[in-house]
């Protein structure tokens, strides 16, 4: 994807303009396939900036990074990754839903941040653990909404996470704020067993490989992140 040289008029378009289609979509794309989307709302600014710390932090600044960003939905994180990419970086944005993923690719060309680097990024329109293993990243960014997962499929997503996440990189991710409390109150026990199953397997990745975790309160909803590192050495 060729980096325009001109802001084109779309891309010009109010910031406002842009955040309600954003959540136009999200809203309908969570009414139909709530399991996957896993939110009610694209995240916030202080979110997705948190999630890029180790892009703020980069261990060498004078190399290159490669970034995966997994469930990249309207693009949020994605705006805050681009942002903060230089020269050399690259990025694979995945996302498995097929309105987003074009939705996405889209904005490659017509969002200031994005089309900036627009050569650097690739929109991959699958399942994250189908991009295969013979690619590595330095930093892998996860929106996948676990909560909603089972356990086996939350491990399945870090084992592939730590496969292709090269030594000493770093992998950070979210999820949403008492979101155990609340179906241990609403939801019939079968589901809240499956969510506790599948936070478990997420804590027992954070008990191994976590080196920091923050809570985002000005988000909707309220949010975590954990920051993990792969070991150089295992
Ligand atoms: C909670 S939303 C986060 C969207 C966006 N990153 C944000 O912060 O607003 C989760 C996204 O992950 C996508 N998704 C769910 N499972 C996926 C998978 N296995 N591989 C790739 N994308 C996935 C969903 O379609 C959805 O867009």
């Amino acid at each position: 994807m060729a980096a325009t040289e001109t802001p084109s008029i779309t891309s010009e378009r109010p910031a406002l303009e842009q955040g309600v289609r954003d959540i136009g979509l999200f809203l309908r794309q969570a009414f139909h396939t709530f399991r996957a989307t896993g939110a009610v709302a694209p995240s916030g600014p202080a979110l997705s900036n948190a999630l890029t710390r180790f892009l703020d932090e980069r261990a060498d600044p004078n190399a290159g990074m490669s970034i995966l960003e997994a469930g990249a939905g309207t693009g949020p994180v994605s705006r805050a990754v681009a942002a903060r990419m230089r020269e050399g970086d690259t990025a694979d944005l995945v996302e498995s839903n097929a309105e987003f993923a074009s939705y996405l690719s889209d904005l490659t060309t017509t969002d200031p941040a994005l089309s900036r680097v627009a050569d650097q990024l690739t929109v991959h329109q699958a399942l994250v653990t189908d991009l295969g293993t013979d690619r590595s990243y330095d930093l892998i960014i996860s929106g996948l909404p676990f909560a909603n997962f089972t356990a086996e499929e939350v491990r399945e997503i870090f084992e592939y996470y730590f496969t292709v996440l090269r030594p000493g990189g770093h992998l950070s991710f979210f999820g949403y704020l008492y979101t155990k409390e609340v179906k241990a109150v609403i939801a019939p026990r079968e589901e809240y067993l499956r969510q506790a199953r599948s936070s478990w397997v997420v804590e027992e990745w954070v008990n191994r490989y976590g080196i920091g975790s923050e809570r985002i309160l000005p988000n909707i909803p309220p949010a975590w992140i954990h920051h993990l590192r792969k070991p150089v050495e295992e």
